[in-house]
């Protein structure tokens, strides 16, 4: 089988990649992109992804590979409908994230970067998404929930399982892996609720500055400071 041949399924995305790639002045710095427009078709860079990219931005495929393997958010096996992670890093750990992700391995019967059987889910444990403020803090594809406990992360599970409508706690509505992957490849996000540019600091982004200043919030959203 040809390079060419190996990768048809993907030749779809022909016109969405030569878009990817005329945004950049010298086509290899189109290739993070490129390899989230591939997980937008496949749910992971397969090795005919990493073909497709080669050949569309003359490399070689031992690049290709050398940075699909470097960040996480580049799979090496399909995905699920929703890729939920636990952040496990040092803060979270301790204010919960440990016990969350004990919780949802047994709840759903996988382990670590495995997928439930009927493929909804699959369940990872992530590193610090530099949300601490907000720990324990998980994310479906990428979104935020926010604050959460083991309970809540069950009940977020299994309304992402049962196909119900679910919010991230800072907005938008989850989509599949699939979708944000395109959205991820740089094309339009047409999600209700969804924020172009960053929204305003949160309270406790906003709790976390007043301390930082040797001030002392308070109040319930803990954004203001005592009065002397
Ligand atoms: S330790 Fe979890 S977001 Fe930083």
């Amino acid at each position: 089988m040809t390079d060419q041949e190996a990768y048809a399924h993907l030749r779809k995305l022909d016109a969405d990649a030569a878009e990817i790639v005329s945004r950049y002045p010298q086509s290899g710095s189109a290739l993070l992109p490129l390899l989230h427009l591939v997980q937008s078709e496949e749910g992971y860079v397969s090795p005919a992804g990493i073909e497709y990219c080669a050949d569309k931005l003359g490399l070689s495929t031992a690049e290709v590979s050398a940075v699909s393997t470097f960040y996480t958010m580049y799979k090496r096996r399909p995905v699920g409908d929703y890729h939920v992670g636990v952040c496990t890093n040092t803060l979270c750990a301790v204010l919960g994230g440990d016990a969350i992700f004990a919780t949802l391995k047994d709840h759903l019967g996988v382990g670590n970067d495995e997928t439930t059987e009927d493929g909804r889910l699959t369940l990872e444990h992530i590193e610090c998404n530099a949300a601490c403020d907000y720990a324990p803090v998980m994310t479906v594809n990428w979104e935020f929930m926010d604050d959460m406990t083991p309970d809540k992360a069950v009940r977020l599970v299994d309304e992402l399982r049962a196909g119900k409508d679910v919010l991230s706690t800072r907005g938008p509505a989850l989509c599949t892996f699939k979708q944000a992957e395109r959205i991820l490849a740089g094309f339009e996000d047409p999600r209700e609720g969804a924020v172009a540019g960053g929204g305003a600091a949160g309270h406790a982004s906003l709790a976390g500055l007043l301390v930082s200043q040797g001030r002392t919030p308070t109040g319930p959203a803990g954004t203001t400071e005592a009065s002397e």
